[in-house]
């Protein structure tokens, strides 16, 4: 048992701490979440974010809303309100019902609670590591076939330990290519309108010095066609049965480039991402939408080291907010799962996890 993640852990109080990772990557601070509230605002605004690390912190937020409640018909309500603060990443679903489902004959709903949580981050992380390896026998089969020693990895948003416990999904596979002794280079895809990648994976990048360039959202086409890029790998926050791909909006068109220049395009993801009651992701998966602010304003540093929000659009501009985008599963080269890598294709999804 672990009991302790880098994204989040439980502080001396048995209380929920986690990154505050709207501060990232100017300030580093951490908020201790004690209430179902705190928890539901934590992940709406994004102090929380990824779709793992969202299954995750929802997942202690039962335990957290059993310090305020005591039965379980009292839970219910509290539950609800965790499972709808966000609406397209469905490991936030999946944790809330899984834990409401082992918690349903509990004597000692706190203390099971708090077991299962602990659990279920376990195995997440279990799932990361493998994600970590199958991602990285890729990595390595490209340079093999195309007799290079260098691998020009894109990413879009940020799928590394911010985002799901405990190494990320499509940085786990970079992790391990640095532990085996690879040498990677990383494009970091900005990712506006939040910047995600510029401010969190160039952060985490910076943490483990791994090689990397932040590139505007715009470029990757460009890249491609110069033979600069190598493989794409991205994370996601649902994938249909049918394996279309739900991410942070962009990553569609990063899809597109990829299969316009042959450039291998992979979705690494847990088990948990899968929503198997969905097959057209195109039709069915809800997307978000976001605060117009979000695209009209932009968070950095002022020349005395003051973090300032500014105003980059004429005031009255409309703006509108989509968080996420599907890509359909005819242009994704493979999903590199906890087991193994899988087409991205019904039958293929279907054999590999029993349904
Ligand atoms: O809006 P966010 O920052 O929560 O979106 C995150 C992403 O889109 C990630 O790429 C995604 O969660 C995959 S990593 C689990």
């Amino acid at each position: 048992m672990r009991g302790i993640y880098k994204a989040l852990w439980l502080n001396e109080d048995k209380f929920l701490e986690v990154i505050d990772q709207t501060k990232l990557p100017f300030e580093y601070e951490t908020k201790v979440l004690r209430t179902t509230d705190e928890i539901v605002t934590a992940i709406k605004d994004m102090t929380v974010r990824g779709a793992g690390v969202i299954g995750s912190v929802a997942a202690f937020g039962i335990y957290t809303a059993l310090r305020e409640v005591k039965s379980y018909e009292e839970l219910k309500q509290k539950a609800k309100l965790i499972r709808e603060s966000r609406p397209t990443a469905v490991n936030l679903m999946w944790a809330v019902d899984k834990m409401m489902e082992l918690l349903k004959d509990s004597n000692d709903l706190i203390n099971d609670s708090l077991k299962f949580a602990i659990k279920l981050n376990d195995d997440e992380a279990l799932e990361s590591e493998k994600i970590a390896k199958y991602g990285c026998d890729i990595i390595e089969d490209i340079l093999k076939t195309k007799n290079k020693t260098r691998i020009n990895i894109l990413t879009h948003c940020n799928a590394g330990w911010l985002a799901v416990i405990d190494e990320g999904t499509a940085l786990a596979p970079i992790y391990e290519a640095k532990k085996r002794g690879i040498d990677v280079h990383v494009w970091v895809d900005e990712t506006r309108p939040r910047n995600q990648g510029a401010s969190l994976t160039a952060w985490e990048l910076t943490q483990s010095e791994i090689n990397h360039t932040i590139i505007a959202d715009n470029t990757g086409g460009h890249l491609m066609q110069d033979g600069q890029v190598d493989m794409v790998i991205t994370g996601a926050d649902r994938v249909s049965a049918s394996g279309d791909v739900a991410n942070k909006i962009g990553t569609y068109l990063k899809a597109l480039a990829a299969k316009d220049n042959d450039v291998p395009f992979y979705v690494a993801i847990p088990a948990s991402t899968f929503d198997f009651d969905i097959i057209d992701g195109v039709k069915e998966i809800p997307i978000e939408l976001r605060s117009e602010d979000e695209v009209k304003y932009i968070k950095g540093v002022d020349k005395n080291g003051d973090v300032q929000e500014v105003l980059i659009t004429p005031k009255d501009s409309p703006a509108i907010n989509y968080g996420f985008d599907v890509t359909p599963a005819r242009l994704i080269t493979g999903l590199i799962t906890n087991k193994g890598i899988c087409e991205a294709n019904f039958d293929k999804i279907k054999e590999k996890f029993n349904l």
